[in-house]
Parts: structure tokens; sequence; C-alpha cells
């Protein structure tokens, strides 16, 4: 049993294999409850607030609902309406927040920001998304692969995009699960050097790591091949010249010919068809796009259960 209780959730970096693995096991029984029309609710009368300086469907949807289902209720704050937009400090904030709430998640741009409201809460903070990183997002996508593949063991993981929060999350997830990573971006849009350097030790032995500008040598041999938007929420004003720069870099039909012939393709959405992915590749019978947004739900129950529980 891990002791999670009272945790925060900033970056898979600072969870054992030991403790995302007891967290996938309580996800994947989460799940069958659900579908088994189980009733659970070890969350009653508990309060999760959601701060968000940015737009979300999917992490706004599935926490609400998340919480809801696990018997507490969920707070939204639009970071436009509460005092933080207004200058109110990071910290006091915080401290006034763990008064009421049992516990945060915070989407926003600085990942130092989310550590700021962490060590000023004394409730449970999770990160919903920022520049750097998006956990809840790999943990849900680690249920996926394990769904889909039977297991993570010598999985090997692809991501072919810009070097973006999607890819440092993975990148770490697939280390610490001692599975396999390559990536593929245009110079000066791969991941972050010191994500990659923690990753790579993270990983040793057990996880290889490639980084790359061929996006052929990346892909090769994958068993999930996996993309994201070439302009990331913040970056609107580049994606004209993004759209140039990746091009060579969409995964399609003739991109997957160099992946295992039974790969899965992933995204973690929104996905722009035509740019970073085909419709036909996003549409087509490899894809587990729905699935692993659908376990956003189930991955982050789990994650609020061991937290807050
Ligand atoms: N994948 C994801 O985090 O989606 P949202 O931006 O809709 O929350
Ligand atoms: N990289 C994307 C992920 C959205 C879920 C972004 O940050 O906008």
């Amino acid at each position: 049993q891990a002791q999670l209780s009272g945790r925060d959730f900033l970056t898979l970096a600072d969870y054992s294999k030991e403790e995302i693995t007891y967290l996938l096991q309580l996800a994947k029984e989460i799940k069958q409850k659900k579908k088994q029309g189980e009733v659970y609710q070890p969350l009653k009368g508990k309060v999760l607030g959601l701060i968000f300086e940015k737009s979300s469907t999917r992490t706004r949807v599935s926490f609400e609902v998340g919480i809801y289902q696990l018997g507490g209720t969920g707070l939204f704050l639009s970071s436009k309406d509460i005092q933080i937009g207004r200058g109110e400090p990071i910290s006091d904030t915080a401290k006034v927040l763990s008064g009421y709430l049992d516990g945060i998640m915070i989407r926003t741009f600085a990942q130092l920001d989310v550590e700021e409201l962490a060590e000023n809460a004394s409730i449970p903070v999770i990160n919903g998304l920022t520049d750097l990183y998006h956990p809840c997002q790999v943990l849900a996508d680690l249920q996926t692969i394990e769904e889909v593949k039977g297991s993570l063991e010598d999985i090997k993981i692809a991501y072919i995009g810009d070097g973006n929060n999607m890819a440092h999350s993975l990148m770490l997830g697939a280390a610490k699960m001692g599975m396999h990573f390559s990536t593929a971006a245009p110079e000066g849009y791969l991941p972050d050097a010191a994500v990659v350097e923690k990753a790579k030790a993270i990983g040793g032995d057990s996880s290889e790591i490639t980084i790359t500008t061929d996006p052929i040598e990346a892909i090769k041999d994958a068993d999930v091949v996996y993309t994201d938007v070439w302009a990331s929420m913040g970056q609107e004003s580049e994606q004209k010249a993004r759209e140039k720069l990746f091009a060579s870099y969409q995964v399609n039909a003739e991109l997957l010919q160099h992946a295992k012939p039974d790969y899965t393709f992933m995204h973690c959405l929104p996905a722009h068809r035509g740019e970073e992915v085909t419709a036909e590749i996003i549409d087509g019978n490899h894809s587990v796009v729905f699935q692993e947004a659908e376990n956003r739900l189930h991955a982050q129950k789990a994650l609020m259960v061991a937290l807050m529980g």
C-alpha cells in the first residue's frame, strides 16, 4: 500500500515506479466499479478547488465529474474571477484556500507558480497542466497503454512533434516505468535539455531515450505513436510559423509505415486534423484517443482518492 495521502502531484518525477503502478491499479479498479454501476464514494464531503488560467475541456470536466462521483464537490475557479488574477500573491491564495478546501488542481503557465502554491498550501496540489508538464494526462495515457497492449513492459513510445509539456511528461513517465521513448522535432523545438537529462537519470539502463530531428528514426518500430499540437496554449501567435517548421513532422500513413504494424495512435487532444496528424490516422482503427480521454476520469479519480483520502 503506497503512502500517498496528503502528497502533491506536480510532476511524475516525484513519484516512484511502485507509486505510479499503485495509482494505475487503483484507476483500473475504479474504472471497473464505474462500469459495473457500483457507487464508490470515499471522498464524501470533500471539496476540490480547480484553478484555471488556461482553457480546458477534458481536465475540467473529468476532475469535476470525478470528484462528484467520489462523493465530493468540485469548485471551478477561473483565474479571471479570483483575486489571483488581480495580483493577490500565490502564497496568500494557497494559505486561504487551505482553510476551505481539501485539494487544489491548478492549470497555469509557470511550473514555478504551481510549486509555490504547493509549498504554501497544507492540502494536496495537483498539476492540471503547465507549460512544462502535464502529469495527469500521462497517468491516463499509461492506463490506456496497459489496457491496449496488456502491459507497459518493452513498449516503445514515439512522440513526434513539439518538445512541449506532453513530450516532457511522457518522457518522464516512460523513464519511470522502464519503457522506451523516442522523439523527433525540428532543431530548437526538441524537449528541454534539463528534462531529458532528468529522464535519462531516472530511466538508467532500463529505458532507452532517443532525441532526434529525424521523424523516421524516432518512429522506427514504435508500439505507441503519440503527437500533440504544434502550438500550445500561450503560443497562438506562433501558429503560422510553426505550421511551416513542423510540416515534415506530421503523423500520417507514410510516416507510420516505419512504426510496428500493430502500432497504437495516441493524442492528448484537442487535435488539429491536417496539421500534426491526418484525419485518416486519428479517426482510423489504430487510434485510441477517446478511450485515452475517458481514462482521464478514472486515472484522476484514483489520484484524488490516493491524495485526498
Ligand atoms: N488533454 C487535455 O488536457 O485536454 P483539455 O485541455 O481539454 O483539458
Ligand atoms: N501542449 C498542449 C496540451 C493541451 C492539453 C497545450 O499545452 O496547449
